[in-house]
């Protein structure tokens, strides 16, 4: 998409725009100057600034990232027994259903559902519907992998028919049909593939059988194809996003997700590996329960897709009930799963846990530089994090000196390598917060903005919040040698009624299609043009929303030049740039602007705000640009 940008505007040397009048009054907006020395290095750019975070809030995973289409797959009782499952009686037939909690396809898993069909016939088949996260979603011409655990008290069963059908028509839109059902448990795997449908999600799964019998199912599933086909993988449409932010990292998996409720309800993630059908699944703080199809080697291998590196968080004996295990003795079975997980995350094949990863289908160990110990331990009012950290900041320093403990609270006892900081703010919080880090002892640890984002808009963030944003970033970028990474938060919302726990989330989606936030562009704009150096620069004038940062690549001779106007009026900036070679006089210009900050993206218009690209002519050690009202902007400077 083409726009023309704020280069129609012309170059302006003078000092005072004078804008259109609003309500009667002229605008008036002073110029402002930014001298950049790229002789001078300020510090280096951490590389690893632009990262995820993530958690299962807002049906992140289940129902959203996770390609599963089938939801409540293992039957867990919701108001009505069991939660998203009806029966179905086609015809004559008559059928009841139960849960049933004496028999399951594992040990793990010792809940199943019952259904008992007293009459059926092939032109009358009874059997059991699912609703999939707010429909199931079809596609034309593609295939889907369906799959089912069952046994049949009768073998005279036959088979189950497995089917897509539309919730309009009733028509079947894709269907296959399983082998014959056997008195044993076993899984049976079906592949259905749509014609000429049109997209839609108004859809449902349909299981029946055509023959009286008692059957019993579990683990229902049915997967689209998923991003690089991965075996119980992610959503295609989500993944691209996600990987056109190019982040470094992936902080999970929380987050209050890690912390649970109660100790009880805590992240386990030794429960969350292995077979599927041997995942008990949790209750989760969000207000759902939890599959764990995506579970810690499904995180892990969404790093390795989009070339992150893990962050890996790490119960720490605190859950938000206000739950907490003392330091010493009590603290020691938690700290020793904290070690297995590293182990497993990290350890060679010949470690007891590096080789369960290798049964699971990676023996490659995965890079694990940064271990978060807990998350927002500050709300602890017990006051036991800092001895929490530092048992387990000795023990893991220990046998593995190399990693980097991010602490989630200040701690005294000891230095933290690294302290996670949250802010969710308004955008006006945020325009006056820009100086914050500017002051920050350099010789204290190292921060981690591990939660951050302008919470207005809901929900997605609107243009005002991706202003807010965007300020907030050109500071966390001038100080990038003490910010070692960011990530906003929530990342993800499944927009649809009840999707929704958290209002302000970066990418919405419902079963069929996703979108990006402005705030989201926002990011894609700042982490995709990103020098490794932070060069001297200083500014004068400008308005009060008038924010900047400066970078450069010096190995590719590219300087990168934002400014975010978050102001109603123009914004004319004269750069004056030294020490740099000549300057390309065409340099790229790349905008994201709107024309109130109320303005926003959504499902049905998605792309209403997207960044433009276009070109800045004249461009040499001293220039001028003038910058659209509300508009992000990064100016791709190259030298000749
Ligand atoms: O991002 C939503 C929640 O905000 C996180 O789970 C928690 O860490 C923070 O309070």
């Amino acid at each position: 998409m083409f726009r023309p940008s704020s280069m129609a505007m012309g170059l302006i040397s003078i000092c005072l725009i004078f804008s259109t009048a609003l309500h009667g009054q002229v605008m008036v907006q002073p110029a402002a100057t930014i001298n950049v020395n790229l002789q001078k290095e300020v510090a280096k750019v951490s590389p690893t600034l632009y990262g995820l975070m993530t958690e299962e809030i807002n049906h992140s995973y289940d129902g959203g990232l996770y390609a599963e289409l089938v939801r409540n797959r293992t039957f867990h009782k919701g108001w009505d027994e069991p939660a998203h499952w009806f029966l179905v009686q086609y015809g004559a037939a008559k059928a009841s259903m139960q849960l049933d909690p004496t028999t399951g396809p594992s040990a793990n898993r010792q809940l199943s559902l019952r259904v008992t069909v007293q009459q059926a016939d092939s032109s009358s088949p009874a059997g059991v519907k699912n609703e999939g996260y707010w429909g199931i979603p079809v596609h034309a011409n593609t295939t889907y992998k369906g799959s089912f655990y069952a046994k049949a008290d009768n073998e005279a069963v036959g088979p189950v028919r497995f089917s897509i059908i539309s919730d309009d028509t009733g028509k079947e839109l894709a269907s296959a049909t399983s082998p014959a059902l056997s008195s044993e448990w076993k899984q049976y795997n079906v592949s259905l593939r749509t014609g000429e449908v049109k997209a839609s999600a108004a859809n449902h799964l349909v299981l029946t059988i055509a023959h009286p019998a008692t059957v019993w199912f579990d683990m229902v599933s049915l997967f689209p194809p998923t991003y690089k086909d991965r075996v119980n993988g992610n959503r295609i449409d989500m993944m691209e996003k996600l990987a056109a932010m190019k982040p470094a990292f992936l902080r999970f998996p929380g987050g209050n997700y890690l912390e649970g409720d109660h100790i009880s309800e805590r992240y386990q993630w030794k429960n969350t590996i292995g077979p599927l059908v041997d995942r008990p699944t949790h209750p989760s703080p969000w207000r759902y329960h939890s599959s764990d199809g995506l579970g810690l080697l499904e995180f892990l291998e969404w790093c390795e897709d989009l070339h992150m590196q893990p962050v890996l968080a790490v119960y720490a004996g605190y859950s938000m009930a206000q739950e907490h295990e003392n330091p010493g003795p009590e603290l020691e079975p938690y700290l020793q799963d904290a070690l297995d997980e590293i182990e497993y995350v990290a350890g060679a094949v010949n470690t007891k846990w590096g080789a369960v990863r290798a049964r699971n289908g990676h023996p490659e160990p995965f890079k694990l530089i940064y271990v978060e110990i807990g998350n927002e331990d500050f709300f602890d009012k017990s006051g036991s994090y800092d001895g929490r950290y530092a048992q387990y900041y000795e023990v893991i320093k220990e046998k593995y000196p190399q990693l980097q403990l991010i602490a989630t609270a200040p701690v005294q006892s000891i230095k933290a390598d690294v302290i996670d900081d949250h802010y969710y703010k308004r955008a006006d919080e945020f325009y006056e917060f820009v100086h914050h880090y500017d002051k920050v002892d350099r010789n204290g640890p190292k921060i981690f903005v591990g939660e951050w984002a302008t919470r207005e808009g809901t929900p997605t963030p609107n243009f005002g919040a991706a202003l807010g944003d965007a300020a907030w970033m050109t500071s966390m970028e001038r100080n990038s040698d003490l910010i070692v990474m960011a990530s906003y938060a929530p990342l993800l919302v499944n927009v649809n009624p009840g999707g929704m726990q958290w209002d302000t989330n970066l990418i919405g989606y419902d079963a069929l299609n996703s979108y990006g936030s402005p705030s989201y562009y926002a990011q894609v704009m700042f982490s995709n043009h990103i020098g490794t150096e932070i060069v001297d620069s200083r500014s004068e004038g400008g308005g009060p929303r008038f924010f900047y940062s400066v970078t450069h690549d010096p190995v590719k001779g590219v300087l990168y030049l934002k400014v975010v106007n978050a102001s109603s009026v123009p914004q004319a900036v004269e750069f004056k740039i030294t020490g740099a070679n000549q300057l390309k006089s065409n340099a790229k210009i790349i905008s994201l602007s709107a024309q109130s900050t109320s303005e926003t993206n959504t499902l049905a218009e998605p792309t209403k705000i997207v960044p433009v690209e276009s070109v800045v002519e004249g461009v040499a050690q001293n220039f001028s640009h003038t910058f659209a009202p509300y508009s992000i902007n990064v100016i791709v400077a190259e030298s000749k």
